[in-house]
């Protein structure tokens, strides 16, 4: 077969070392790619979102699948434009990647299926906003930007002022752009945080092992909200209990509920879970592959993963056994330093090759590129995730830490403590 990926990150990275381990892929390309995945696929200078130049390069070179896992194309309707033009794509169609696309959306669902998350309110109008949250005493309280804005939409508000400003900023000063024109103003829940990421056919699913992401910029989780700084796999929290729980009260509930509503859902479906003292909760939707949850995730499946795509496509799901190794994954990311909120690009980044004979490290390529020169350099915030293969968490986390340090460019910096919640398992 022949396989195109679209995208360009970390998470396409450890997608694309999954498509090359399929026995049934002959050659993989990729558009745009990056300077990991370069090494893997051939890349062609195509963005994720020229559907007319990706259809016209899948045509050209005869791709047998296409295979798309980011939020931007899927709900601006990649899939569709794929299948419109009689091509084979593994991706969410449009009208159910609004499970992502639109938070109100996905919250009116749960409300109207029963599917258990925090409490909320929609609003289209920041002076109703504005005094909801003033009868509202309960604090902290959880603001929203309806559409997409590369995971940073999200505002935790400690007290009224921080939260009329945060109104202002989503709706009026449109800091999320198009994405503020509708909010969601929600309760704030605690917990632990689990990724729960399943393929799903239309009508069934299989999950994936259990991941947990960490998304603030510094240790003990302070700092800014960020794309992800790193993950560790299988969560020890996530138990066997806990995962029935949720195939009654969330997984199943919410494939039978996009199907009712005519939105049946084809591809991975991310559920961002918060472990409650009042069970497991949703926090979000996706309607893709997590980053860099992937990069934990897929080194331990062992199902051959063009098998799966396909039969999520053809709804044969139900006959697939996904099994994944039993072992642990921990993935550090390396970021460029002033990431998530200014930083500098271009930096000459060495010791890329030290794993290259390892099986057990894999180094996921996020925001590089070649320079002039033909040097490997950083493009991007996140630049590098680190991920090791280990029997235990523990072992996993040791040498992710060990493997990063082999790593360099200027100002290069990441999380201390990826995976130490581990030590509380
Ligand atoms: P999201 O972009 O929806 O993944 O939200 C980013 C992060 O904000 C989540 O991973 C949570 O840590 C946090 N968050 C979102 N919603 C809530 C909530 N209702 N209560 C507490 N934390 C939340
Ligand atoms: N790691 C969180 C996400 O992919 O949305």
């Amino acid at each position: 077969m022949k396989v195109l990926l679209v995208g360009g990150g970390g998470r396409e990275h450890a997608i694309a070392e999954a498509i090359i381990r399929s026995k049934r892929v002959d050659k993989l390309y990729c558009a745009p790619g990056n300077a990991g995945i370069a090494k893997i696929a051939e890349c062609a200078d195509i963005g994720v979102m020229e559907f007319d130049r990706l259809i016209a390069f899948a045509k050209e070179k005869e791709i047998d699948l296409t295979v798309c896992s980011q939020d931007d194309p899927l709900c601006a309707g990649i899939a569709d434009a794929f299948e419109a033009a009689g091509l084979r794509i593994f991706g969410t169609r449009k009208n159910a990647a609004i499970i992502e696309g639109s938070k109100a959306f996905s919250k009116e669902l749960m409300k109207k299926y029963h599917i258990p998350t925090a409490r909320y309110e929609i609003f289209t109008d920041p002076e109703k906003a504005i005094a909801y949250l003033e009868e509202n005493n309960s604090f902290p309280i959880v603001l929203k930007a309806d559409g997409l804005a590369l995971g940073k939409g999200v505002l935790i508000c400690q007290n009224l002022e921080e939260a009329k400003a945060g109104v202002r900023e989503i709706m009026e000063d449109k800091k999320f752009g198009a994405a503020g024109n509708e909010m969601v103003i929600e309760e704030f829940m605690t917990g632990r945080e689990v990724s729960a990421l399943a393929f799903v056919d239309g009508r069934h699913y299989r999950l994936m092992s259990s991941s947990q992401d960490h998304k603030r910029a510094g240790d003990g989780d302070t700092g800014l909200n960020t794309g992800g700084m790193g993950t560790f796999s299988p969560s020890p929290f996530f138990t066997k209990e806990i995962e029935e729980i949720c195939d009654r009260t969330i997984f199943q509930p919410t494939v039978d509920a996009m199907a009712a509503e005519g939105r049946a859902f084809t591809g991975v479906l991310y559920f961002g879970l918060m472990l409650t003292k009042d069970g497991p909760k949703v926090v979000e939707y996706n309607t893709r592959f997590g980053d860099p949850e992937t990069q934990v995730v897929l080194p331990r499946m062992e199902t051959d993963i063009i098998d799966v795509f396909e039969a999520c496509m053809d709804g044969t799901l139900d006959t697939i056994d996904l099994s994944f190794a039993d072992n642990a994954a921990v993935c550090v990311v390396l970021a460029s330093g002033g990431y998530p909120v200014a930083y500098e690009k271009g930096k000459v980044i060495s010791g890329l090759d030290a794993f290259d004979d390892r099986d057990d490290i894999f180094l996921f390529h996020a925001g590089t590129k070649f320079n002039d020169r033909g040097e490997v350099v950083t493009s991007g915030g996140r630049v590098l995730g680190v991920t090791a293969l280990a029997p235990t968490l523990k072992e996993a986390r040791a040498k992710a830490y060990e493997a990063a340090k082999e790593i360099t460019f200027e100002g290069v910096y990441m999380r201390h403590d990826i995976g130490k919640a581990i030590d509380q398992a």
